[in-house]
């Protein structure tokens, strides 16, 4: 037994001495990160930048003064892969400049094209996946050496969890917050499962901890991040064994409860919600305090039952419909989000056509909405054929794109005339004469400054509106 706790203490001893040797040659350098895709990745770079800290790097928001340049890819659609080879092509030009910078990339498309970009393409030099961050300072290491190195081993445990994210590109107001990774559910056109992995949960002191950190640093909303956020669940195994009978378990209700309790005066929003698994005491606890807001991202992907069995959804349009309705009960006021895939395979016109009735009986307040794109290894790739023509898919994406921003500017047109609490973020991007802020519902408004700092809560009458924003002016 004390063998082998020296051995294990004398291996520690050795990682450490590694890592300090390392930071003591990376001291000084300069680290420019750039983040594609979901707000997990942008929140994942945070983590990148911390642990390239540790390992003495400072962040950089200048590519060119870069010593080394990490792109956090997303693979979700084909065109968000096109923009990143695009963006490394561009890199690659200042690396003929420059030979001894190194060129990164990591996330999503690092599992999926780790040999193509090393070998074939030659545009990095260092890949590393989602559950390979800690290793990132030893990958640098290994390019000084002339090595391409790679890292793209998936973890079922990595959660980051003690890792204090280093804030990039922060108004200083809202933040991100990570509580689990990966994901189980396999919708059938989703690669993520792939490229990040199984579903893992981070323990809940840590996060409520990160929370009360930022609201002492001034942070005023948090985001709670996950695939699936309503399958959070802590000190349970993957087969529902409880992992210590003494400890309770934590289920995403409890956990939000938790951060809400963190203080009254930090706001609390969350994405992503599954319409299979978000129940209603998630909704009620919404409901008993103020400061969660009125806001939920409900991806439906389709409004018909066949082709939610298609994409392996595990609900139908009648299941779906339930949810929104506890919604309206629980929280008359709740704004609505969602996804919607246009073009799935073998999707009928008659199919389209329930998505959009779906549309015209929720009224969404905001949606993103996609035409369907193939991805390799996943489950429509393999079973289904990508079969609507490229035109008819746009064809049926721009009509609900059409549906959408009517619904978003009945939405808007609601607010008018209201007041509203708005959390001030900061200037507005079109005038330093403004200011702007979400409301609870999660829409942006703009409001003439009248002495207030980002961080403060403000009372905004609302007095005109586009589909996308809500005007007004602060009052008592
Ligand atoms: N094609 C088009 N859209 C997709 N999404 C995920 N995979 C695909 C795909 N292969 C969309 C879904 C998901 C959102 C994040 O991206 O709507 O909810
Ligand atoms: Fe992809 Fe479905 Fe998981 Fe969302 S829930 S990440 S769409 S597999």
């Amino acid at each position: 037994m004390n063998t082998e706790h020296q051995l294990l203490g004398d291996e520690r001893q050795g990682e450490a001495t590694m890592v300090e040797q390392l930071s003591d040659k990376l001291t000084g350098k300069k680290l420019y990160v750039e983040s594609y895709g979901c707000q997990m990745n942008f929140s994942d770079s945070e983590i990148v930048a911390s642990i390239m800290a540790q390992a003495g790097f400072e962040t950089t928001r200048n590519s060119e003064e870069a010593d080394v340049i990490l792109l956090n890819t997303c693979a979700i659609r084909d065109n968000a892969e096109q923009r990143v080879r695009n963006r490394l092509t561009q890199f690659q030009k200042d690396k003929r400049e420059n030979p001894n910078k190194i060129i990164g990339v990591l996330g999503c498309m690092a599992e999926r094209l780790k040999s193509q970009l090393l070998e074939e393409e030659k545009l990095v030099d260092l890949v590393a996946g989602p559950d390979a961050y800690r290793d990132l300072p030893n990958l640098v290491h290994e390019v000084g050496t002339g090595q391409k190195a790679v890292n793209v081993l998936l973890s079922r445990e990595e959660t980051y969890a003690e890792i204090t994210p280093v804030r990039l590109d922060t108004n200083g107001v809202s933040a991100f917050i990570s509580i689990m990774r990966g994901c189980d559910n396999m919708c059938s056109f989703c690669v993520v499962p792939f490229t990040r992995g199984r579903e893992r949960s981070r323990d809940p002191e840590s996060i409520v901890a990160e929370a009360h950190d930022l609201y002492n640093r001034g942070y005023r909303e948090v985001t709670l991040l996950g695939q699936n956020v309503d399958s959070y669940r802590w000190n349970i195994t993957k087969k529902n064994e409880i992992i210590d009978a003494e400890k309770e378990t934590v289920n995403f209700a409890q956990l939000l409860e938790k951060v809400a309790l963190v203080n009254p005066g930090l706001r609390i929003r969350f994405s992503t919600s599954h319409p299979k698994d978000m129940t209603d005491d998630v909704l009620h606890t919404m409901a008993k305090y103020e400061n969660i807001c009125e806001y939920i991202h409900l991806p439906v992907q389709s409004g018909n039952s066949d082709v939610l069995h298609r994409m392996n959804r595990g609900y139908t349009r009648e299941w779906y419909f339930d949810r929104i309705d506890a919604i309206r009960r629980i929280m008359p006021d709740c704004a609505i989000s969602t996804d919607i895939i246009a073009g799935f395979c073998g999707e009928t016109e008659a199919e389209h056509q329930d998505t959009v009735s779906l549309m015209q009986a929720v009224k969404y307040d905001f949606a993103y909405m996609f035409f369907y794109s193939e991805r390799p290894k996943t489950l429509a790739a393999r079973k289904f054929e990508d079969d609507v023509p490229e035109v008819e898919k746009k064809r049926r994406l721009t009509e609900i794109i059409d549906v959408q921003m009517a619904h978003s500017l009945i939405s808007n047109q609601k607010a008018v005339g209201k007041i509203h609490k708005v959390l001030v973020e900061g200037d507005s991007r079109r005038s330093s004469e403004h200011q702007c802020g979400r409301n609870t519902q999660n829409v942006m408004c703009v409001f003439p400054k009248k002495g207030n700092k980002s961080g403060d809560y403000v009372n905004v009458k609302v007095t005109e509106c586009t589909a996308a924003t809500l005007l007004g002016e602060i009052v008592e």
